[in-house]
């Protein structure tokens, strides 16, 4: 998918339409790749104000179209965005932690014509799952991942994957066999957000990686056809970068919760961008028109390494929000590249990383509040997505 209209130069619309319903979360993940500072934002678009996007963007010819958040089930409103999303002809997929989907809402989403539910675990035991979102959630989730399944969609799960559950790769697996999943996800951390402000507890080391990867080997060899399992490395362990949103501006468009549309979900801390907002601009405009959607499409705004690189057409320079985030400038090559001026820093990070103690002592996870008691360079803070911390960080610098 090259995102290039054949007939004219004009590039084709959006594919994937993401419907970020909003940042109100239940769970308190420390993975969680929503802004720091979501809880600076709290407005929501109305219903009418969804589906008028939605209807645009479908004019534009996108198919997919996911629901996600924060929780998406926290919208009263998600079955009625639903039924549209499915009248209007897309492909709808819910992305959510099951906590609060009740079945009469499971009755109400099938009848709405809901395609797909990604139903998503923390880990594979209540203590491990329970410590890395800060809640009593795993018994519910096991409830829910078998009132999914029992409705008749087929069950995909997905598990981010971290230094501090990646240990646990064949009892998430087991799990996953026993809930009759068909599809596991089992998706290594992108560190954008939360898990950006966390990466120091996050990074696995090399042996946690190897061992896991093995593991899903042998699974596959198991299980066959009967659970497709998705296991990719994580990005700060490879040489080149991953063509990110399949190139900035491309198939993807992501709404926030307020409105303001975005390259992908993370773009939003990119400074020296004002990014459009659905309450003021046609999807149409957003798309084509608007800085933030056209400054990093193609390759002409690329700088060397990237500019001269044969790979560039493959990539597309990589992710714009990691370069930021690494190297303070939006415009740099991603520092996953190891063509990068900047890769040693990566290599620093999956480096510190090795030389930490045994990854499972931070499952007696730290809260800032605690930060005095854990206050050493060997036992990383974790800061869990939480309203409160939300408010602390932007306030005092994130
Ligand atoms: Fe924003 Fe990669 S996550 S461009």
């Amino acid at each position: 998918m090259t995102g290039v209209s054949s007939t004219n130069t004009r590039p084709a619309g959006p594919l994937w339409l993401l419907a970020e319903l909003t940042y109100r979360c239940p769970l308190h993940c420390v993975f969680c790749y929503n802004p720091v500072d979501y809880k600076t934002n709290t407005h929501e678009l109305s219903t009418a104000e969804w589906k008028d996007t939605m209807k645009q963007a479908r004019a534009l010819g996108a198919v997919q179209l996911g629901f996600s958040g924060g929780e998406p089930l926290l919208r009263d409103d998600l079955e009625e965005l639903v039924a549209y999303g499915h009248e209007l002809g897309y492909y709808t997929n819910l992305i959510t932690s099951g906590i609060g989907l009740k079945p009469a809402r499971l009755v109400a989403l099938k009848a709405a014509g809901l395609d797909h539910i990604q139903v998503s675990f923390q880990d594979a035991t209540q203590a491990a799952n329970d410590a890395l979102s800060d809640t009593k959630t795993f018994a519910k989730k096991l409830e829910i991942a078998s009132a999914v399944k029992a409705a008749g969609w087929p069950m995909v799960l997905n598990v981010v994957l971290h230094r501090l559950n990646l240990d646990h790769i064949d009892s998430i697996i087991e799990l996953a066999v026993k809930l009759g999943v068909e599809y596991l996800e089992l998706a290594n951390t992108q560190y954008y957000g939360w898990a950006f402000k966390n990466k120091a507890a996050l990074i696995p080391t090399h042996e946690q990686l190897k061992h896991a990867e093995e593991r899903v080997a042998v699974w596959r060899e198991k299980l066959g056809n009967r659970m497709k399992l998705l296991f990719v490395v994580p990005d700060y362990f490879e040489k080149t970068p991953k063509p990110c949103m399949s190139g900035w501006g491309n198939v993807f468009l992501s709404i926030s919760p307020d409105g303001t549309a975005l390259p992908c979900q993370a773009a939003r801390m990119l400074p020296g961008f004002e990014f459009p907002n659905v309450k003021t601009s046609t999807v149409e405009h957003i798309w084509y028109e608007s800085d933030g959607f056209t400054r990093y499409r193609g390759d002409a705004w690329m700088k060397d390494p990237c500019r001269t690189c044969p790979d560039k057409a493959k990539d597309y320079g990589g992710c714009r929000c990691q370069a930021y985030l690494i190297t303070g400038d939006a415009t740099s090559a991603d520092p996953v590249c190891h063509k990068s001026p900047d890769h040693d820093k990566v290599i620093a990070f999956v480096d510190a990383a090795q030389r930490r103690d045994n990854p499972n002592d931070y499952l007696k996870v730290q809260k800032p509040e605690q930060q005095a008691l854990a206050n050493t360079t060997e036992v990383p803070v974790v800061w869990y997505r939480s309203d409160h911390n939300s408010l602390h960080l932007s306030k005092n610098g994130t």
